[in-house]
């Protein structure tokens, strides 16, 4: 069989005048609406002030939806800074020539990692006194400053020095020779919570750091606090600059914080039916015949399955869209494939494209409506989607005056559909 390189391969040399477009939509994929995440981007900054900058977190391939494309599009639209968690992120934006400001989130505790940072120009985080002496000797030793993040913990209780031990570190920070302090930032843990009593507490606690550092003489270029849900709700805590997540890819991160800003969600996820069978009365569907058929049923094949992120868990609970239409899933969810129960519609064939997530007529799936199946949040559900599922990433040239490179074969980066 051949693997998606070697069709990509196939399709590069129009051997059999193939269009790679056809091909990834063979089975499963991933749409991603360009548009849509400009539109998040316009919509967003209509709630800062001039004063305060859009910095888009692009962690984890852009929470699932393709971190090179979305950050393009996103700088495009007007954000000056990312942020990604890891050295790799941050290098996988750079080798694709981006040259914004990238804050690394998370933990850096090696020199070589500090090595590599400062070669590629990244920006990495502060977090406790004894890191910060490891970044300081190492750039010494590569006689190279570096843009440095102190952070505080004011009550997330994960990474950062304790907030009324900030005046120590950045003190550190500094004197030491070859860090330049950039900015000091904090992350909330409750900012999507309809009580914002904890949210608030976290300010008080960054305000009383903050005046701790001016107190001795220590006066921050830039300081960041807000997340998605501070950023809609709270402009108080918008400071120099805003970390934005969820909101860019068009979810909302609680129900209270919808009428805030019309966003519009940015992937959906579709698959095509494989085969369809009528089965009689009293049939098992898949593994373990976790469903029996009570009658005889039209039941319909999909090419996608857990190990593209549809969570097994949702066996026999998912809905699908078929020409605007709802379809039950029944029996467990396979590795690479799925059922539906289509007895109620008419017209249905193989390569009929169903929607998992997004929208089809004016009906619409939601990844928060599989978090409150799953009993969890929607940024994981975004995030499950693998990488065997190809993005194909759609645009609106004229809307976005973008200028984006020729298509792109691969998996990560399939294709660009300009409409
Ligand atoms: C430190 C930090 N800032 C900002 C964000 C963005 O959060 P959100 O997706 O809620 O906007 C995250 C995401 O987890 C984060 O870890």
């Amino acid at each position: 069989m051949l693997s998606q390189e070697s069709l990509a391969r196939v399709v590069a040399n129009d051997r059999y005048n193939y269009r790679l477009s056809e091909i990834i939509r063979q089975r499963a994929w991933v749409e991603i609406d360009l548009s849509a995440l400009s539109h998040n981007v316009m919509q967003i900054k209509q709630l800062l002030s001039p004063k305060t900058a859009l910095m888009a977190v692009v962690k984890a391939d852009a929470y699932g939806h393709g971190a090179i494309a979305v950050a393009q599009t996103v700088l495009q639209a007007g954000a000056k800074a990312l942020a990604v968690a890891t050295l790799g992120e941050g290098i996988e934006l750079r080798e694709a020539g981006i040259k914004a400001p990238i804050l690394i989130l998370g933990a850096i505790n090696t020199p070589e990692e500090i090595a590599a940072i400062a070669h590629w120009q990244l920006e990495p985080t502060i977090c406790y006194p004894e890191q910060a002496v490891m970044v300081s000797h190492t750039l010494s030793q590569l006689e190279q400053p570096l843009s440095v993040h102190l952070k505080l913990d004011t009550g997330m209780s994960r990474l950062g020095t304790l907030w009324h031990q900030g005046t120590e570190l950045a003190t550190l920070v500094q004197d030491l020779p070859y860090l330049n302090l950039s900015s000091v930032y904090s992350h909330l843990a409750t900012a999507d919570d309809p009580d914002p009593s904890q949210m608030y507490l976290q300010h008080k606690r960054f305000k009383m750091a903050i005046a701790n550092l001016k107190a001795q003489g220590i006066q921050p270029p830039c300081l960041h606090f807000a997340n998605s849900a501070a950023t809609l709700i709270a402009p108080q805590l918008h400071y120099d600059l805003v970390r934005v997540g969820l909101a860019l890819y068009g979810l909302y991160p609680a129900p209270h914080l919808r009428s805030i800003v019309p966003l519009k969600p940015v992937l959906q996820v579709r698959a095509k039916i494989t085969q369809i069978k009528t089965i009689a009365a009293n049939t098992g569907v898949s593994y373990g015949y976790q469903f029996i058929s009570d009658r005889p049923m039209n039941i319909a094949v999909v090419g996608i399955g857990y190990a593209d992120g549809v969570p097994r868990s949702l066996s026999n609970r998912l809905q699908v869209l078929i020409h605007g239409q709802r379809a039950c899933q029944i029996g467990a969810i396979t590795m690479d494939q799925l059922m539906l129960d289509v007895s109620h519609l008419r017209h249905v064939k193989v390569g009929d494209v169903v929607t998992l997530i997004g929208k089809d007529g004016d009906q619409e799936i939601t990844a928060d409506h599989w978090a409150k199946m799953l009993g969890t949040i929607s940024w994981e559900i975004l995030c499950g989607f693998k990488h065997r599922l190809p993005r194909i990433k759609h645009l609106k040239k004229r809307e976005l005056g973008v200028n984006y490179p020729e298509v792109n074969i691969g998996i990560k980066d399939s294709e660009q559909v300009k409409t």
